[in-house]
């Protein structure tokens, strides 16, 4: 059975971060800098806030320990990657620790991802029927929405 349409959202949302979090990184000039920084917070904050609205707050509060703790870790690289994400777009695109801060976005991202599609979506798909499914998709879709609205 192919996954819910909810887990290939998130998993395409993925590839686009991942994506523009590598030209982020490789951008050097400012014109590049404003437009990918711009595009990456688009892909990434609306994301994270639908994801918290829905699955994170589900399985946060999950009897199993383990799952618990994945969310919970979940959270916590949600809440290092805003820090660094609002610095990047208030940062001047000359600084010297532009990239370097890209950089390591880039790396919480990527790693976080990973977890996500690896730990976060096994637990989904143990613990919810397709309407539960349904249901956290349009919670996801929802705050998505109010963010960028
Ligand atoms: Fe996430
Ligand atoms: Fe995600």
């Amino acid at each position: 059975m192919s996954e819910h349409k909810f887990l290939l959202h998130l998993r395409e949302d993925h590839q686009e971060q991942k994506e523009l979090g590598r030209k982020l990184v490789e951008a050097k000039s400012s014109e590049d800098r404003q437009k990918l920084r711009q595009q990456f917070y688009s892909a990434l904050y609306p994301h994270m806030v639908g994801e918290e609205a829905s699955m994170f707050k589900l399985l946060s509060e999950a009897d199993d320990e383990e799952v618990k703790d994945d969310a919970l870790e979940g959270l916590q690289e949600h809440h290092v990657a805003k820090i660094i994400l609002r610095e990047i777009m208030e940062i001047d695109t000359q600084s010297a620790i532009f990239k370097a801060k890209a950089k390591v976005l880039d790396e919480i991202n990527r790693h976080h991802i990973e977890e996500e599609e690896e730990d976060v979506f096994g637990h989904l798909k143990k613990m919810c029927s397709e309407d539960q499914m349904d249901e956290l998709f349009e919670k996801y879709e929802k705050a998505e929405d109010e963010v960028e609205s």
